[in-house]
């Protein structure tokens, strides 16, 4: 394994089922605003937004490069595998909207927050990652990609998010401790009434993978046509599928 050293305190190993399923979505969600902007840069504000990229387990690379059939997410994380690395969100996100990204970051940890390049990405003067829910700017994709601590408070997340649709589009990742967990979220969904797409991965326990299940939420922003996300929900739903396939056989 290569392993870069600032990012030595990350609480996962890089590449897992979860991180193929919120940058399997991601990259799709991205390329699918991206389409929708003609030209005009994406407005990206990522909150929790980790390390420019990962270092990455040899055996985690090679089961996503010969097992894990979503080509576009693939083919702009080959060049990091081939080097030991793994790209994480933001720079998925700026590869996905062919560099045509306004990058909004913020990490608890700084760090993460030096991983990029000076001058490449606005840092938001916010305290917590959520705090961005409360910013009346507006935003073509807001991601949260939160530890497993957004449980607690994870009804309130959600009411918070659906009240910031009508100014951007949000994906919102969560860490599940017990597959039950899955229904509760999808009821507490069901009560806000929010349209959205929704994503579980049942996690066997891979040692790859660790034991955590995982579920991802696309709430499509209120501006954007019904009929046009549609198609999106079908990929994201193919996405999912494909990381299931990938758990049920690892
Ligand atoms: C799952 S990792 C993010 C991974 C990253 N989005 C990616 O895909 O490459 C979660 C991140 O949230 C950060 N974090 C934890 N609590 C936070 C908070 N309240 N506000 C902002 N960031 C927080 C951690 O430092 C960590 O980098």
């Amino acid at each position: 394994m290569n392993r870069g050293t600032t990012e030595s305190n990350v609480r996962y190993n890089p590449g897992n089922l979860g991180d193929l399923l919120k940058h399997g979505w991601l990259v799709e969600i991205v390329r699918f605003l991206h389409r929708l902007k003609t030209g005009e840069p994406l407005r990206y504000a990522d909150t929790f937004c980790g390390f420019a990229d990962y270092g990455v387990h040899d055996e985690t690379a090679q089961r996503i490069r010969d097992r894990f059939h979503v080509l576009e997410f693939r083919r702009l994380q080959e060049p990091f595998l081939d080097r030991g690395r793994y790209a994480g969100s933001v720079t998925l996100a700026g590869l996905a909207a062919e560099g045509n990204l306004r990058a909004s970051l913020f990490d608890a940890n700084p760090q993460a927050l030096a991983s990029y390049p000076a001058g490449t990405a606005e840092i938001l003067e916010i305290r917590s990652g959520y705090d961005i829910l409360d910013s009346k700017d507006p935003y073509d994709l807001i991601f949260l990609d939160p530890y497993d601590d957004v449980w607690a408070d994870c009804k309130t997340v959600l009411t918070r998010c659906a009240a910031r649709l009508d100014r951007a589009s949000i994906l919102i990742f969560f860490p599940l401790e017990a597959e039950s967990q899955w229904d509760l979220l999808a009821a507490a969904i069901d009560r806000l009434g929010i349209n959205c797409q929704r994503g579980f991965v049942k996690n066997p326990g891979n040692p790859l993978d660790g034991t955590w299940h995982f579920a991802a939420i696309f709430m499509p922003g209120t501006l954007l046509g019904l009929g046009a996300v549609l198609g999106l929900f079908g990929e994201l739903n193919v996405v999912t599928a494909r990381v299931n396939a990938l758990a049920a056989n690892p």
